[in-house]
């Protein structure tokens, strides 16, 4: 692996907002660590692209922030992480750490006693498979329902949340006999938090609702610790990148980091030409 120093940032990415949850959570577990924040706005949601858009897309977003010396890259966004994980693996996983949403969540559920969990994502996510792939390769008898909820992404983006339009939306999707019995709900988009309250109060007291935010930041608080790239001094200040502006976004990151932040829309895309594996023009 390239030799990042532990001051360098790290990068994380979603769709939109979503991410932010993610980013909270690093942020908090981690007050030192400087984060690179990109929302890819522009080609938001990813949940109803084909796979093949959503891997260009976040592997030129990966090349940006080996660009910009991240030390490592939090894939923020299941739907990125269920189709692409394995091709910026490929492409960057020699030049910095690389962790996705994905498996500290599958994690956290196969070392739980639930025995029927259902699962909530985009339609790339669902259309995966990856969700009961993994939980299923660790726990073969474990009961995994998936359901795509493609409504739930511009609802939250346009923040029409906490009202009747939500409400019945989220009730048509949560009473689906699918999800009967479940032990679990799995919020496999990082969207969802954002709801979490919504959702919480229209599925039976007993069902536990488990979303990635805490457990990637801990693991990468982990896989940092292991490599020695901990920073231990204090951090410079977040940076909040959009591929196009929108003021609900600023409003929203607001709200989750204060109003020291500034939200810059920046273009990454340059030609429309496939990033190359490996390497950067920084190493
Ligand atoms: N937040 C992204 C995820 O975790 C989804 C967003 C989208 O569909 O754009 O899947």
């Amino acid at each position: 692996m390239t030799n990042r120093l532990s001051n360098s940032p790290i990068g994380i990415f979603d769709s939109g907002i979503g991410g932010l949850t993610v980013a909270q959570a690093i942020v908090e577990l981690l007050p030192n660590e400087e984060i690179i924040y990109f929302g890819d706005t522009a080609h938001l949601p990813y949940g109803d692209k084909s796979p093949d858009s959503i891997r260009y897309y976040a592997l030129k977003i990966c090349k940006y922030f080996i660009d910009s010396g991240c030390k490592a890259i939090v894939i923020a966004c299941n739907s990125a992480a269920s189709v692409a994980a394995y091709d910026i693996l490929d492409f960057y996983g020699n030049d910095l750490l690389i962790i996705n949403v994905i498996d500290p969540l599958v994690q956290e559920v196969v070392n739980s006693a639930v025995e029927k969990v259902g699962v909530i994502a985009t339609t790339a996510t669902t259309d995966s498979g990856v969700y009961a792939e993994q939980l299923k390769k660790h726990r073969p008898a474990l009961d995994v329902v998936s359901m795509a909820t493609p409504l739930l992404v511009p609802m939250i983006e346009e923040n029409i949340v906490h009202n009747e339009v939500s409400s019945v939306i989220l009730k048509t999707y949560l009473e689906d006999t699918r999800l009967k019995n479940i032990d679990a709900l799995l919020l496999a988009c990082t969207h969802y938090p954002l709801i979490k309250n919504e959702i919480a109060e229209l599925l039976p007291k007993q069902v536990s609702i488990l979303d990635s935010s805490e457990t990637t930041a801990e693991y990468l608080r982990n896989e940092l610790q292991r490599r020695a790239l901990l920073n231990d001094k204090k951090r410079k200040t977040n940076v909040f990148n959009v591929s196009q502006y929108h003021p609900t976004f600023e409003k929203i990151t607001a709200l989750f980091f204060g109003n020291e932040v500034h939200l810059q829309e920046i273009d990454i895309w340059g030609e429309h030409q496939w990033p190359q594996r490996g390497k950067s023009n920084t190493q």
